[in-house]
């Protein structure tokens, strides 16, 4: 896949929205065949699933199911669709999508623009057939009257079609989401999730900018609770320095800016778990080095979606294989041995 350096200027000419409508339609007419062969030592088990490469996907790129396979044909070793509420959403006005190319950042406002979960579940159904690794992020309609019921549905709705569910509580841009992760409400709503009983490992999306004492917090709600991950992080509401006169935009910021703020984020979360609940590291990674420092800092696995608007979908296969000759480097036969070695 040597095409992107081609196709960037002309995907760069619409403003960012419409390229990720034409990016979609694309690879929709895109034949999917096996992923390319990678090294046997970034195979895992996480979480009672095996990825191939722990190089996935983040969700928001795939928010409907359209591409799920076409993405790991293109060497993610795993897929997060999503976010998807119980009924379809328009999102926010538009524009709601920025490219801050002097940041190689994004900021976004979508609002949960999605199909919903039923037309999404009916893509998913082709799917099924897979080994490979298709997980289903779940969110809350807007104009829920009650969003710990939506979620409920969410992933009781999508079990069937899912290997794993994210519960997004982390999204910025759907007003008091966040104040899910708060102690009551995160208490509450993992309770009425893990009543639910699905057999699917159940992950839960944090955002990064947290308070001192909430890593603690939530690992505990979340170990009591049997959440099989934690993914560290989504998007941040805060501004690091930034060049680009986009900076200023409302929503959620993500790419290169974010990366300090995630892999802090994801040390805290170490610390507060000690490495007993697997971390999903995700924020800024833009090079095998940044996926590197996230595995030592604790991740299982890690995710990426800002990155590929600058680098195209080759950045799965480059980063997994620049992991693999780190691997080999540091004297690991298996990329679960490096997890957490920073400490
Ligand atoms: C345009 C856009 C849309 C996103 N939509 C979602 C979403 O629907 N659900 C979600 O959990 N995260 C969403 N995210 C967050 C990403 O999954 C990821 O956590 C974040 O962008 C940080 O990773 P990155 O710096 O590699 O992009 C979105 C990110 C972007 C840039």
């Amino acid at each position: 896949m040597h095409l992107y350096p081609f196709l960037r200027p002309l995907a760069f000419a619409l403003d960012a929205e419409r390229a990720h409508g034409a990016t979609i339609r694309a690879l929709k007419l895109m034949p999917t065949h096996a992923p390319p062969p990678l090294p046997a030592s970034l195979r895992s088990r996480v979480a009672g699933l095996d990825f191939p490469s722990p190089v996935g996907l983040a969700a928001g790129f795939d928010k409907n199911a359209e591409v799920p396979e076409q993405m790991l044909s293109l060497g993610f070793g795993f897929v997060e669709v999503g976010t998807l509420t119980p009924r379809a959403q328009p999102g926010n006005p538009k524009p709601r999508l920025f490219r801050l190319v002097e940041d190689r950042a994004v900021i976004n406002r979508l609002g949960f623009n999605n199909e919903g979960q039923p037309a999404a579940f009916a893509r998913l159904q082709q799917c099924a057939h897979r080994h490979e690794v298709i997980g289903v992020n779940v969110g809350a309609n807007k104009d829920s009257g009650d969003r710990i019921a939506d979620y409920v549905h969410g992933v009781r709705a999508m079990a069937p079609v899912a290997r794993y569910l994210t519960i997004n509580i982390s999204s910025p841009n759907t007003p008091g989401l966040r104040g899910l992760q708060d102690e009551g409400a995160l208490e509450e709503l993992l309770a009425a999730i893990q009543e639910v009983g699905v057999r699917n490992p159940v992950f839960l999306k944090v955002a990064p900018d947290l308070n001192p004492g909430d890593p603690e917090r939530i690992v505990r709600a979340a170990i009591d609770h049997k959440i099989a991950a934690l993914i560290v992080s989504n998007t941040t509401v805060s501004r690091p320095p930034l060049k680009s006169r986009l900076a200023s935009e409302k929503g959620g910021l993500s790419g290169r800016p974010l990366k300090p703020l995630a892999l802090q984020a994801l040390r805290d979360f170490r610390a507060a778990s000690g490495g007993e609940i697997p971390l999903i590291g995700v924020g800024g990674i833009e090079t095998a080095e940044d996926a590197w420092d996230r595995i030592r800092a604790g991740a299982s696995l890690v995710q990426l979606y800002t990155a590929m608007v600058y680098e195209g979908p080759g950045i799965a296969t480059r980063i997994a294989r620049g992991l693999a000759e780190r691997l080999r480097g540091a004297g690991f036969a298996n990329i679960s041995e490096a997890v957490g070695s920073e400490a």
